[in-house]
């Protein structure tokens, strides 16, 4: 078969029964309506392609994973890759993580993801770790909600611990290069997103950060 086009993507997503798209009504009822468990509830936000939302469910069946981008062709592989493998712990959500408030109940997020979020070098306003966004996720999260930060750039890394620092936040795990570290955990080694596999081939040193919001 030939590579599907984005509008077949876009029309798949729609369909996909994995896939909502700025679904408010289901804020406060994740688990009863759409897990139909009572499961902790990890969201990776800007997921991409899905690569994490998909490597963490199949490790962690016990966990439900939404994954959340605002580009719903890219979803698309992730959804689909769970739909045809019946991983049945993932759901994709598309909406612009600004808004996130809007679809999520105060406390239904145990745990958040960001991989490979895009530096926006000139515009600090628009990185994904910064202080708007972060009350935003605690705005859904759960009382002690931790944060994993996986990034190739040293300027979101170092931008990310200077909020961590101004909040007086507590850092549970910190690696400026994943891949020299002696005890590193299996799934940070060995689930790959697209752009991590980018920055590798480019030599680029992968940084991890762990903590409280
Ligand atoms: C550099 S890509 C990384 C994707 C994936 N995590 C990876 O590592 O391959 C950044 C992703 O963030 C998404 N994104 C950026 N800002 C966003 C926002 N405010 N709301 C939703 N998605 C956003 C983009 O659509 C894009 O898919």
């Amino acid at each position: 078969m030939g590579q599907v086009g984005k509008l077949q993507k876009f029309a798949d997503v729609t369909a996909f029964e994995n896939c909502y798209e700025r679904v408010a009504e289901l804020k406060g009822k994740w688990k009863t309506d759409v897990f139909k468990n009572d499961n902790p509830i990890t969201v990776e936000l800007a997921c991409g392609k899905g690569e994490y939302t998909i490597g963490l469910a199949e490790r962690f069946p016990e966990r439900n994973f939404i994954g959340i981008d605002v580009k719903g062709n890219r979803i698309w592989k992730g959804a689909k890759y769970a739909l045809e493998n019946n991983i049945t712990n993932v759901a994709f959500h598309r909406l612009m993580i600004g808004n996130i408030e809007e679809y999520f109940e105060k406390g239904e997020i145990d745990e958040f993801w960001i991989t490979f979020p895009d530096p926006q070098h000139s515009k600090k306003r628009k990185r994904l770790t910064n202080a708007m966004f972060l009350n935003r996720y605690r705005n859904i999260a759960k009382e002690g909600a931790v944060m994993n930060l996986k990034s190739d750039s040293t300027r979101f890394y170092e931008f990310s611990k200077e909020i961590i620092a101004d909040q007086k936040l507590t850092i549970l795990q910190d690696s400026d290069d994943i891949y020299a570290w002696d005890e590193i955990p299996e799934h940070l080694a060995n689930i790959q997103t697209f752009y991590e596999q980018m920055w590798l081939d480019q030599g680029k040193k992968i940084k991890f950060l762990r903590y409280v919001i």
